[in-house]
This record gives structure tokens, sequence and C-alpha cells, in this order.
């Protein structure tokens, strides 16, 4: 599934990462600067905030409550914010734009 990342700076990542992995999981395995990821992906650290490019709102889904509150602790959140480790990867999103916040690099 190809997923392209953009760091706050602009800089591009497009990656193949395997359906069934987060996107977060995506960006750590390929090395990709702006997901911290602090946690792991137990959605208890809002490190790994992401906006989901607007195309692709509804593909990715809504997010659930806890996901909501941990991003009350984020930096810059927008209506398109989500915690990229709450997402997972499926074939669904090939093609999906993800940017990372200025918090995180
Ligand atoms: Fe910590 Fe997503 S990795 S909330």
């Amino acid at each position: 599934t190809k997923i392209t990342y953009i760091e706050h700076d602009g800089t591009e990542h497009v990656v193949d990462v395997k359906p069934g992995l987060t996107l977060m999981e995506g960006a750590v395995k390929n090395n990709i600067p702006g997901i911290d990821a602090d946690c792991g992906g137990a959605c208890a650290c809002a490190t790994c905030h992401v906006y989901i490019d607007k195309a692709w709102a509804d593909k990715t889904g809504a997010s659930t409550a806890m996901e909501e509150s941990m991003l009350d602790f984020a930096e810059g959140v927008e209506p398109n914010s989500r915690l990229s480790c709450q997402i997972k990867v499926s074939d669904a999103l090939d093609g999906l734009i993800v940017r990372m916040p200025e918090s995180q690099h």
C-alpha cells in the first residue's frame, strides 16, 4: 500500500506499507522522521499525531473517544488530526497522504 508521508518542512517520503500495520508503524519501520510514537502505539502519548489529507478523511474513518482525548495533549490539532497508531493500513488507503505537525521533528 503506497503511503506518502510529508514532513513539516515539506520533505516527502513515499513508501510501501504492509496492510495490517498502522500508519505509525509504517513510518517508524521506514525511518521517517516526524512520528515519535513514544508509547509504541498504545494510544497514550499523542506523539504520533498526523494530519490526514482532506480527500482521505472518509476512508480513514472516525477517531475513537480514547484517541480524541489523547489528541487533546497534542499541539496544533486540526479537524483532520489523527493519531497514526490508531489507523490501520489497508488496500483501501493506497495513495494516502499524511502530513506531520511542526511539534514532531
Ligand atoms: Fe503513542 Fe500513537 S504511538 S499515541
